[in-house]
């Protein structure tokens, strides 16, 4: 697939541009994402399925940028939202709400309400009481529901488990059994309209078998509701393809969509997908500068100016990133674990990567598009990291760094 960031001159590019340049411009530490390369990827999962019926609801949690997903929109895509919050940065991106999912075990009511004036797609509920709540809202509005059960197959998806969502010991969906008692009960309310059925069984998902017992399972449940009468108009097979952040081999969505066409080939129903990571990951770098170069006791540490605050996957989750300087300059190669100024041993970014830098030099962190910026905080009062989209050899600031009168604007003195 289009590859749009890439070394020239010894000097990392994105798109036509120098990386350097991008940080004369907007400084450190700075999210930097290619929009060819979203564009591509989300043209990528829809070409993979040829002529079925799909929709593609790009899950925003991975990256809620408005112009991330002002991109998406002007493509086409929907979208799989789990709070209001995301619901209003669709629409003000110029997104459909009806081609919106609504996701989650914990939707509230006045999220449930905007969600149904806004018309949305569908609601994928997680609970008997979440569906007999949206009924009760849906009523004095008068707006008829859409609804779908989230089942929770009971698979393993085999990857990390604060990730893995579709065991019966995690939070989401309810099991089989349950879910034909949900559908029985919304047949017989007014104001509810069942439309399909969905799933979702975790996220960096690097094999295709777990998906396979997915599908099967949920086509069996398929076939049982028909017999009772309940006919389904979609069904939403979740997210959750990995991408390589080491190297290591991951699904080819060609792959993944022949096998789920394959299994579902007698079923007419359209296919709706929810697809986060896949579509962003790659497309996005973290560029942070080194402040200090230290040892301690012969282990060497570079002190980067970007931290766990702005990147929490390696310390939540002991992800690996892939880290390497900007530009190939001579200097002495060194093993260090790369680390921010936070104030917790946990705040690393890379461990044991053997780096030719000096301070002041650039870094790029890769696969920085997905769980990165949303997952960032203010944690030591650190404004939040700039964000820039570029394309060809346009760059624009698509999110400014935050401030640190940004930082204190909701905040008083308590005065009594
Ligand atoms: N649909 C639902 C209902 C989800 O819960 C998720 C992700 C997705 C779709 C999108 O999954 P994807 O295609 O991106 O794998 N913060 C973690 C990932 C959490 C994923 C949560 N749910 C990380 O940094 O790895």
């Amino acid at each position: 697939m289009t590859n749009t960031i890439y070394f020239s001159e010894d000097r990392l590019h994105v798109e036509s541009l120098a990386v350097s340049d991008i940080v004369q411009a907007f400084g450190t530490p700075t999210y930097v994402y290619s929009a060819t390369k979203i564009e591509a990827a989300y043209q990528h999962f829809v070409s993979a399925f040829a002529d079925r019926d799909i929709m593609v609801c790009y899950a925003v949690k991975a990256n809620s940028n408005l112009g991330v997903l002002g991109l998406l929109a002007d493509q086409g895509a929907g979208f799989d939202i789990v709070s209001q919050g995301e619901l209003e940065r669709v629409i003000r991106a110029g997104g459909d709400p009806r081609r919106v999912v609504f996701s989650g075990v914990g939707k509230q009511d006045p999220e449930i309400a905007r969600a149904l004036q806004a018309g949305i797609a569908c609601f994928n509920i997680e609970s008997r009481s979440e569906l007999e709540r949206i009924a009760q809202i849906a009523a004095p509005l008068s707006i008829s529901a859409p609804i779908s059960v989230r089942i929770n197959p009971d698979v393993d998806p085999m990857t990390h488990p604060y990730i893995s969502t579709g065991l019966k010991e995690n939070k989401f969906g309810v099991d089989i059994e349950t879910a034909r008692e949900i559908y029985r009960r919304a047949k017989e309310l007014p104001w509810i309209s069942i439309k399909g059925v969905d799933c979702h069984i975790g996220s960096q998902i690097t094999d295709l078998a777990p998906f396979k017992a997915c599908v099967q399972k949920v086509a069996g449940f398929v076939d049982e509701l028909a017999s009772e009468g309940i006919e389904l108009e979609h069904i939403d097979l979740g997210g959750g393809i990995g991408v390589s952040y080491n190297g290591e081999s991951v699904i080819d969505v060609r792959d993944y969509a022949n096998a789920i066409c394959e299994i579902l080939k007698d079923y007419p129903q359209r296919l709706v997908f929810e697809p986060g990571r896949t579509l962003v990951a790659d497309a996005g770098l973290l560029l942070c500068r080194v402040v200090t170069l230290k040892e301690n006791e012969g282990k060497h540490f570079a002190v980067v100016d970007a931290a766990m605050n702005d990147l929490l996957r390696p310390a939540l989750y002991g992800a690996y990133q892939r880290i390497e300087p900007i530009a190939q300059l001579p200097r002495k190669e060194q093993v260090y674990d790369v680390v921010g100024p936070v104030c917790e041993s946990g705040d690393f970014l890379a461990k044991e990567r053997r780096l030719a830098i000096a301070e002041d030099d650039i870094l790029a962190i890769h696969s920085c598009g997905a769980y990165a910026f949303v997952m960032s905080s203010n944690y030591n009062t650190r404004g939040r990291a700039a964000e820039v989209l570029v394309k060809g050899e346009t760059m624009q600031c698509v999110r400014d760094r935050e401030s640190i009168e940004d930082q204190l604007r909701l905040e008083r003195l308590f005065s009594v």
